[in-house]
């Protein structure tokens, strides 16, 4: 087909691998949970795409709110001195629905300059306060926090690196609270680090409150708040990175509620807009709002980009949230997950199933060589994904790796929110068909 030849010579993918691209699938279409590509055949969205569809596919509602806007004001700067309705009445809405600490809103265009703005928001609230030395962040390995120079030293996957180096300096990882492979408290990891470095050293902690790229790690129940409890005491912000967990994936609109905790920041993308346009950000306390707003001239809050609030995709976030609110979305992926994850532990009568995990309508299954060992499987992970695709599921992985930092290949999960429950149950069938043939 020529049309795969012009992408094979010319267009550069997400990590990108030209032997990925031998076959690539050409999406045409999609509704709810299914996509179709361009030879008709039909596929279920295991992974909501990028985890980010969580209205589903074909919202007209969404592409109508777009029209109307472009119709009246594609764009216009949002730069200090300068704003527009959608981008107003959205940083309002967002914060009715995040938790009840935080209060203003700085827009993006996705996860990756969200997490930037908050690592720099950091440093500039602490150099606010006059402690311009707390500048290092601290992230854990397995977390995914995007691509872009910091984010990815944030981002604690080493395949991520390896061919970047070297990281922007400052950014240190520990081990994530992560029950299947390391069932004691891990909260203390951030306590002795603070410690090592100095907490006058260190700006901000980030975490997901589930990982997921990583492969849907779900903490213990008492993580977060001792988390919380530690960064109190030693003065280091906590960055909670919502990207995925966020706009009611895990069955609440915002995760950290699981185990009322509240961050100090927010940073959120994908299900803002379902997708449908590119938009993130980040979502401040008021202790940090208030130190960009009383700053004098000299120390005004210079960071920016181009399409900060962008109508259009404020627009779009807008009615995504209408959508979200009216058709109860966050309740049904709580309930939705329920099935998922119940269908799914199902699968652990398999050999090469280790561990079965999620949180609402989030899920990973981990693929290990010997269950008693816990040895990851890897390449196995890989096996599955074309088996799947050959049935009509579509999802990804993260790639297992041993050394350091085990974890199996992990097939996630993470379907629209609008998903059906006979879908859900197909999902699993194929699931399992593709572990056994793999
Ligand atoms: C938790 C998390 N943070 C950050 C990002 C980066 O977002 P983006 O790809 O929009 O830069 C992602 C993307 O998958 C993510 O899952």
């Amino acid at each position: 087909m020529s049309l795969i030849r012009t992408d094979q010579d010319h267009l550069i993918h997400p990590v990108h691998s030209a032997a990925d691209q031998t076959d690539p699938v050409i999406f045409t279409e999609g509704h709810g949970a299914v996509l179709r590509d361009a030879s008709g055949k039909e596929y279920l969205d295991g992974l909501a795409c990028l985890w980010n569809v969580h209205v589903g596919h074909g919202r007209k509602e969404l592409a109508a709110a777009a029209a109307e806007q472009m119709g009246r004001l594609a764009y216009a700067t949002a730069y200090a001195g300068y704003t527009n309705e959608p981008a107003i009445r959205l940083a309002e809405r967002l914060l009715q629905r995040a938790y009840s600490n935080l209060s203003g809103v700085y827009f993006t265009t996705g996860g990756a300059e969200a997490n930037e703005t908050a690592f720099k928001t950091a440093r500039y609230y602490w150099r606010r306060h006059g402690m311009p030395g707390k500048t290092k962040i601290i992230a854990r390995h397995h977390a995914y926090h995007g691509l872009t120079m910091a984010a990815m030293s944030a981002t604690g996957i080493s395949a991520f690196h390896r061919m970047f180096q070297p990281l922007v300096p400052g950014f240190i990882h520990i081990t994530p609270s992560y029950p299947y492979r390391h069932p004691g408290p891990m909260a203390d990891a951030l306590e002795d680090v603070i410690r090592r470095e100095g907490a006058d050293t260190v700006a901000a902690f980030i975490a997901e409150p589930v990982i997921g790229a990583g492969g849907v790690i779900v903490p213990a129940p008492d993580y977060f708040p001792a988390i919380r409890e530690i960064c109190d005491r030693h003065q280091v912000l906590f960055i909670a990175d919502e990207i995925i967990t966020g706009f009611g994936r895990t069955g609440h609109w915002f995760a950290l509620d699981h185990w009322g905790v509240r961050p100090d920041a927010v940073t959120f993308a994908k299900g803002v807009t379902s997708a449908y346009l590119p938009l993130g950000g980040v979502m401040v306390s008021r202790e940090i709002h208030r130190s960009i707003q009383e700053a004098p001239a000299a120390e005004r809050f210079m960071h920016a980009a181009t399409y900060s609030g962008h109508p259009t995709c404020c627009a779009v976030g807008l009615a995504n949230l209408d959508i979200l609110e009216r058709e109860g979305l966050v309740e049904r992926a709580g309930a939705l997950g329920q099935r998922l994850l119940s269908r799914l532990a199902g699968l652990r009568d398999l050999p090469s199933v280790g561990d079965v995990r999620g949180l609402g309508l989030m899920a990973g299954v981990e693929l290990v060589e010997d269950k008693q060992t816990k040895a990851p499987a890897v390449g196995l992970g890989g096996r599955v994904l074309t088996e799947a695709r050959k049935r009509g599921l579509i999802t990804r992985m993260r790639a297992g790796q041993t050394g350091d930092h085990p974890i199996g290949d992990t097939i996630c999960l993470a379907p629209p929110l609008v998903t059906t429950e006979a879908q859900i149950d197909r999902i699993v069938e194929i699931l399992r068909e593709a572990i056994v043939a793999a």
